[in-house]
């Protein structure tokens, strides 16, 4: 079937399988930053926005997606760049593996934190949000840490 989708503002057309992933068509479209951790919808570490909504691209078919705008890391660089600092001061990063799908969970929190007027959520909220990515070395608190110090920056939530 063929399919039309924007990646990044770019617009794509293929023809694909009726039960290719959209995990599969991204990495066949050279968006490498979706990766895959688990294939059973549990790591977060394939999250992408279709149209500002984190999904899990291991858990949708591509022809779903058909018609939409769908965001990737790569479309995220600067404001991913921002972010990722406060992650480096808090230790945050290990190995890395986690950081794609969780860079992608934190920018979409902080849109539909502003987006209903939370300027200040608590611990529980953010962990609550960002339950669905996995990372297996930090134990999340140089995470939440670091989650904190960037929603509270200057020039952040507001
Ligand atoms: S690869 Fe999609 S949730 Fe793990
Ligand atoms: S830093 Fe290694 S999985 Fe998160």
């Amino acid at each position: 079937m063929e399919v039309k989708i924007k990646v990044n503002h770019k617009n794509i057309t293929d023809n694909i399988p009726a039960d290719l992933l959209l995990i599969d068509f991204l990495r066949k479209h050279g968006f490498y930053s979706v990766k895959r951790g688990c294939d059973t919808a549990n790591c977060g570490l394939c999250t992408v926005l279709i149209a500002d909504e984190p999904v899990l691209s291991c858990a949708v078919l591509t022809a779903r997606a058909n018609g939409s705008h769908i965001t990737t890391l790569e479309g995220m660089q600067k404001e991913a760049e921002v972010f990722g600092s406060f992650m480096a001061d808090e230790g945050a990063e290990q190995c890395g593996f986690c950081s794609p799908g969780f860079i992608m969970s934190v920018l979409a929190m902080e849109k539909e934190f502003e987006k209903k007027g939370i300027t200040n959520p608590s611990e529980d909220q953010i962990n609550k949000y960002l339950s669905g990515n996995l990372c297996r070395c930090t134990g999340y608190m140089s995470h939440t840490r670091a989650i904190m110090k960037y929603l509270k920056r200057a020039g952040g939530l507001k």
